[in-house]
Formats: structure tokens, sequence, C-alpha cells
């Protein structure tokens, strides 16, 4: 797919680079719901993970490519052509399959992580893309670690990639370490000394360790990259990767500037980052812009004055425009579940009428508790009862006893492996009694790392939302779970993260490949 001028492709990475983030691993459910969200989205490209890195991962690709229409589904690889049919067999029945094979090019990589020389390299790239070229109708390259990589090694890889049939090539920032003026002129160089570049698209893939990632990318477009490697709330590797929102609402916003475009429907970003904050359990900071709590309050005096004299004093875009004023419909306890089906998919929640009942089941019996049920509920039923990992540990009641002269006590009963227990224990207090009872009964051993509590909606009735992060040696696992009830929502959460710790260790193989 080569770009045209003024059009912006959209390559998203959450699936691969976003799971690449502690504790955000996706299981195979989980990664096709947040693909189809993606397409609704208007992405042009879904990487949708490294096949080869686990049988998990290869399940979850497969099924992305089976799920998804619009997109070009794609499979990362590395230069291997073990690497490479792995990576195809997972994509190859997609509607749209693509390959995207990488290997390093700094010194610092190839002297101590690949020993490899820049010959070897070369060699390996027209060997790989060659393979990929005459497998896949849309082959990437790209050359990790290119901004620490000498410009005219570059100049020579891109060429053979270019020359041995990619249609991409993509320039990664890899560990986060340019600047918009050096990343604008490295791009320059590239675009002049390349042979047959004019040919291919160029991309960008920038992380955020120096807060540069979207800015860096603009300077690349500026240059005249047309591809953005970027996901959905920016998370990613480390400090995480340029952020979908931010790079396609300054293309938006600012039109007068760059005369771009992409191709995303901007009202279901909104939606797009609460299903993937609330999927990978890595919340959305306040103040990050677009998709943070804060982006569109007004607090100072002088701010809501002008604000509410004419919108355009202070709002550069409004929140319909991103999906955040349409998402909050209000249903009730005499809502039926028809148009709780519509909600659903209004959503973007495609459900079996089984699984609409049974979310439907759950809406009344927190309906019979909470007065209004906002979108948000909606999304945290859909995700405890429908996109769950396989459980070994089932929650089945607690009941918890706590005050002010009380000795907090927690009772809990839970099923695992399909074997009733029922304990009780007492702790400091409601939620550490009920913590150790659930560690001592089931002989889980992991640290807590994280435990947090907010309100989904406001009013005292609202759900609780708890998140906890459990650390297993170099493993996190996060977990979410809601209730009216927020000791119900802490129980919850900690089983999903035991839950989805037991799913990581089996999808860990020991020689699982590090990028
Ligand atoms: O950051 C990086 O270099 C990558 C490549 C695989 C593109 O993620
Ligand atoms: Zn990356």
């Amino acid at each position: 797919m080569k770009a045209s001028p003024d059009r912006i492709i959209i390559f998203d990475t959450t699936l691969r680079d976003g799971e690449q983030s502690p504790g955000a691993s996706m299981d195979v459910h989980e990664k096709v719901l947040v693909a189809k969200q993606l397409e609704i989205l208007g992405v042009d490209k879904i990487e949708a993970g490294f096949p080869v890195s686990s049988p998990g991962d290869f399940d979850a690709v497969q099924a992305v490519a089976g799920e998804v229409h619009k997109p070009i589904v794609i499979g990362l690889c590395r230069t291997r052509e073990d690497d490479i049919h792995t990576a195809w067999n997972a994509v190859k029945h997609a509607a749209r399959p693509g390959l995207h094979t990488f290997i390093a090019t700094s010194d610092i990589h190839l002297q101590y992580k690949l020993r490899m020389s820049k010959d070897e390299v070369l060699a390996s790239v027209r060997n790989s893309v060659g393979i990929c070229h005459e497998l896949s109708p849309s082959v990437e390259f790209s050359a990790e670690d290119a901004t620490r990589s000498d410009w005219d090694f570059l100049v020579d890889v891109f060429s053979a990639a270019i020359e041995a049939g990619a249609d991409t090539i993509n320039v990664p920032d890899t560990v986060g370490y340019t600047n918009p003026h050096e990343f604008y002129n490295l791009v320059s160089y590239l675009r002049k000394n390349v042979s047959g570049i004019e040919n291919v698209t160029v991309s960008v893939h920038c992380h955020n360790d120096l807060g540069l990632a979207t800015s860096n990318s603009l300077s690349a477009v500026q240059a005249g990259a047309r591809q953005i490697e970027c996901t959905i709330n920016g998370i990613g590797e480390r400090a995480g990767n340029t952020s979908l929102e931010e790079a396609v609402m300054i293309f938006n916003v600012r039109k007068d500037l760059y005369n771009l475009y992409t191709g995303i429907d901007t009202t279901q970003i909104y939606p797009t980052s609460r299903l993937v904050s609330r999927i990978t359990g890595i919340p959305v900071q306040p103040n990050k812009a677009i998709v943070g709590a804060n982006a569109f309050a007004h607090e100072a005096g002088i701010h809501q004055d002008g604000y509410l004299k004419e919108r355009s004093t202070y709002e550069i875009m409004t929140p319909e425009a991103v999906g955040i004023g349409k998402s909050h419909l209000v249903l009730g306890k005499h809502s039926g579940k028809h148009a709780l089906g519509k909600r659903l998919e209004f959503l973007g929640y495609h459900l079996s009428e089984q699984e609409i009942l049974k979310v439907f089941n759950r809406f009344k019996e927190i309906s019979d508790r909470k007065k209004e049920i906002y979108d948000a509920d909606i999304e945290a039923i859909v995700l405890e009862e429908i996109y769950r990992v396989p459980d070994k540990y089932e929650l089945k009641h607690i009941n918890v006893n706590s005050g002010t002269v009380a000795v907090p006590t927690a009772t809990v009963q839970l099923v695992v492996d399909n074997e009733t227990i029922l304990e009780a224990g007492f702790g400091n207090g409601p939620v550490d009694a009920l913590y150790k009872t659930i560690i001592r009964m089931t002989g889980f051993n992991a640290e807590l790392k994280r435990f947090s509590v907010s309100s989904i909606t406001g009013g005292t009735d609202a759900q609780g939302e708890v998140t906890v992060e459990l650390m297993d040696r170099d493993m996190v696992s996060t977990g979410q779970g809601s209730d009216p009830d927020i000791l119900v929502a802490a129980a919850k959460a900690l089983i999903n993260a035991m839950n989805r710790m037991e799913f990581l260790k089996t999808k860990r193989l020991t020689d699982t490949p590090h990028l």
C-alpha cells in the first residue's frame, strides 16, 4: 500500500508493542475484541502480535486474522525463516494479510545482541524480505534501533529491503532517543538516498522514553513519512509508543497547518481508549491528552467563564469529536433486553443472543441496586461476563465484617480447579482480611504491587472499580473487578489477576524471543 501524498496510514500496534507493556498481556478473546474495535475506529493496519513468541500469541493473531476484514492484519517476525513461516501461517487466512520483518542495524545491537557483521545483516534482510514477498501481498521491513544506526548503513539496508520486495520501510526510534530536529534530518536523508524509496511508504515507529514520541512522528511526517505506527493510549514497551489519539487529533485539529488526513473515525477514539484500558488493566493518566479524565475539564474560574460565553475561547476540539459526549446514554431498571442489545451494538460489542442474555441478567441484578446504568457500567459487565481468561479460580461468595470496634474478618468461598473451598480469616482492615484469606486458601504466591479503587460513574451507588497488579518473579499481571460493593470488586480484581497470572504462565515459553 503506497500512501497518497496527503493521506497518513495509521498502523496500530496496540496488540503487539502495546501488549509488551508490563501486565498488558491479552488472551485470544481480548485481542479479538480490541481488533474489532480498531476496525470500527478505522485503522489501516493492525499488527496483531508476534506469532512465534508463543502458541497463545499465534492463536490470537490467527483469530484476529479471521475476524477482521478491512484493515491489513500483520504478524511480526524476525528475519529468521522459521519466524517468517510461523507469522505467515497465523495471518494467511486474513482478508488482507501482511508480514512485518525486522532486524537491528545499530553497531551496539550488531556487536552485543546479534553478533553479526553488517554484511551478514544485509544478507539476512535480502533473504527474509524476499521470502516475505513470495508469501505475502504486503511486506514491511524495519531497521530496529534505526536512530542509533549509521545513516549510510541504513541507506544500504533499506535499499536492499526495497529491492527484495518491501512495500513499506519503517524507521524505528526503538529506545526513544532521537529528537524532532534530528529525526526530520534522518528521514529526509533516507528519502534522498535510499534507492526506490519513491515507490514505497516510509513509516515511523517512535518510543516515548523522553516524552517525544508524538513530536518525533510528526517531524518525520513533515519530512515525508506517510505511515505512523502507534498504540491506543500510547501503551507499549517501557514508556510506550506514539499515542494514536494524539497523532490523529493533531491532523484533525490543525488541518490548516498540515493539510493531511487519516481514515480514523475520531468519535470512536474514546470508546477504544476505554476498552483498551479496561482489558489491559492499564489506567489512563487523568491529564493524558485527548482521552484523560481531565482533558476537557475547565477548572479555573476565568477559563470557565470564557468557556461558558464561547466554547472556542478555551477549547480547541470538542469532547464529542473524540466520542466522549455520546457515550453517556443512561439505561435503568425498566430497560429491556432489546434496548440493552442496541446499546451494546452501538458501543461496538457484537455479541451472540446467549451472550446478550448473560449480560442482561447481570444488568438486571445491578439495576436493582443502582438507579442509572451508564455505558461504562455496561462495558464493565461485558468484560467480566464475556471476555475473561479461562478461570482456574472462581469467586462464589464473600462475607466481610468490619467496623470501628470489630476485628475485620472475611469468609470466602471459592471454586479452585472445580473443587469448592470455604475459609475465614482476619486482617488489619476489610480488604486485608479478604486478600489474606484468599491468598492463604489458594496458596497463591505473588507480590501485590498495586491496589487502586475508583468509581466508574458518579454517586454513592456507583460501581466501584478495583485494579490490582501482581508480580511473580519477572511476570506481572493486572486484574480488574467492578461491583457496587467495593469489597466484592476487590475480591473479583484479585481473582482476575490470579487467573491472568496462571494464563501468563501457560503462555510463556522458555525460549520466548525478546525484541
Ligand atoms: O521498537 C521497535 O524497534 C520495534 C520494532 C519491532 C519495529 O518495535
Ligand atoms: Zn517498538
